[in-house]
């Protein structure tokens, strides 16, 4: 059976989230929309948090921006006290406009440029490096041992693990310091004169299997332990990373937030204590698990056509508006906003209006009989949804709202056709 799980309800055949119609909401903002809801991401926040900060105190969740970087978004996460994870400069300067404390960043880059190192040292916040070498091109920037005030390690453990083979660490993995190398990262920062020191570890997105994250955490506690015994340092921090999985198809387990939390903590008390370390703090850095059920995609049915051997339903996001489907096969749950309580009865395709045969939302969808003008709603779409979209095909990127105990907000205009050229310039002797 179809379930419609929090934050949506069916009442009486029509979808509703956080207390107001999708189908309102369509009508109201145009599609396609993104529609998010605030309770949703605050209750994540919480059940993650408290998750692993029963069974270990110092604890503390840095939200990777990188899977929805809207401001209002930013901004609920900063009240429920989250840190922010920072992939590259401008979500260094997102985050600092969403309020968040220069201590409550992280910046992990990979590849860096001078000039990313540069701006992260300017802000002075913690930096993670993706290789041993780029300390020597960091210090030009820094003043050791104050900025920047940690100094912390991308360690690659060699396994990895993701339900879409989003898999960042093993042999064939471009990111982080292999074992054999780590300990010498950590050698040189010494000599250069950096005092605190934190670690980190990124193997994978999309796990939904506790006993993963009790294996992997396990690896670099170990190497942790390791470095701290060798090299005579003490952590800050220990951080593993992101990854926490959501179900996406029917069926599908969700992730045990609560074992996760209880496994990785407790193995992380026992090797703290083994090896003497102090009390460093437990660090995780979660996008998808934060905000992905927040949000669904409204989109509407415009166009239908038959084929011999198929249905297709045109609507109007496509692989411009959500790429996964087309990236990496990716399966987005459906609800036709308007008619819940109808039985699935067809099997169709659910395409977009991208001249591309790869902008097929859906294939082979079991869907109740479509008409246009109704509404889909694609589920977990507050995920590298609007944060991988694009204006590709000369579309303007769609509206966001948020939508929070029966009221709605945009948190993004939907753009205009001026926003496509507002950065683009023709020479004047083309004008004539
Ligand atoms: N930390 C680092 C260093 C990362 O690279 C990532 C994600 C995260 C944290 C957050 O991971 P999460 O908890 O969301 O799994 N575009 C793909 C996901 C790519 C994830 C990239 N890095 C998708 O649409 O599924």
């Amino acid at each position: 059976m179809w379930k419609i799980e929090k934050p949506l309800e069916n009442r009486d055949g029509l979808l509703f989230m956080g207390g107001i119609s999708c189908t309102e909401l369509a009508e109201k903002y145009g599609t396609p929309l993104y529609a998010t809801d605030e309770t949703r991401i605050r209750e994540n926040y919480g059940r993650m948090v408290s998750a692993f900060s029963k069974h270990y105190k110092k604890f503390r969740l840095y939200y990777a921006i990188k899977a929805n970087n809207n401001l209002a978004i930013l901004n609920i996460l900063r009240q429920e006290g989250s840190g922010a994870d920072c992939s590259c400069p401008a979500e260094l300067f997102l985050a600092k406009k969403a309020g968040f404390k220069t201590d409550d960043l992280l910046y992990t880059g990979n590849y860096n440029s001078d000039g990313e190192f540069k701006y992260a040292c300017e802000m002075s916040v913690k930096i993670n490096l993706d290789d041993w070498t780029y300390i020597d091109r960091l210090v030009k920037f820094a003043s050791p041992p104050n900025i920047p005030p940690v100094i912390c390690f991308r360690f690659n453990p060699g396994v990895g693990k993701s339900d879409f083979g989003l898999v960042f660490s093993g042999p064939d993995a471009k990111f982080g310091i292999t074992a054999d190398k780590i300990v010498e990262a950590y050698r040189k920062a010494k000599e250069h004169g950096f005092k605190r020191f934190g670690i980190h570890m990124m193997t994978g997105s999309c796990v939904r299997d506790p006993a993963y994250f009790e294996q992997v955490a396990g690896m670099l506690f170990d190497i942790a332990g390791r470095i701290s015994e060798g090299l005579g340092i003490s952590f800050d921090f220990v951080n593993i990373g992101g990854g926490f999985g959501v179900p996406y198809k029917l069926g599908e387990n969700d992730l045990d937030i609560e074992e996760t939390g209880k496994r990785v903590a407790t193995k992380f008390k026992e090797k703290i204590e083994e090896k003497n370390m102090g009390e460093p703090y437990l660090f995780i850095e979660p996008g998808r698990f934060i905000v992905c059920d927040s949000t669904i995609l409204l989109t509407r049915v415009h166009a239908i056509k038959k084929t011999a051997e198929k249905k297709f339903v045109g609507v109007d996001a496509g692989m411009n508006t959500l790429l996964r489907p087309a990236l990496y096969n990716a399966y987005h749950q459906m609800f036709v906003a308007n008619k819940l309580s109808e039985i699935r009865t067809e099997t169709v395709n659910v395409v977009g209006p991208i001249c591309e045969n790869t902008d097929q939302l859906a294939k082979d969808r079991e869907l109740p009989i479509i008409e246009e003008g109704d509404v889909i709603a694609i589920l977990n779409a507050g995920a590298y949804g609007f944060s991988m979209s694009s204006q590709y095909n000369t579309r303007p990127r769609a509206a966001e709202v948020l939508v929070n105990n029966g009221k709605s907000e945009v948190i993004r205009e939907r753009e205009s056709f001026g926003d496509l050229i507002s950065k683009v310039r023709v020479p004047e002797r083309l004008l004539k």
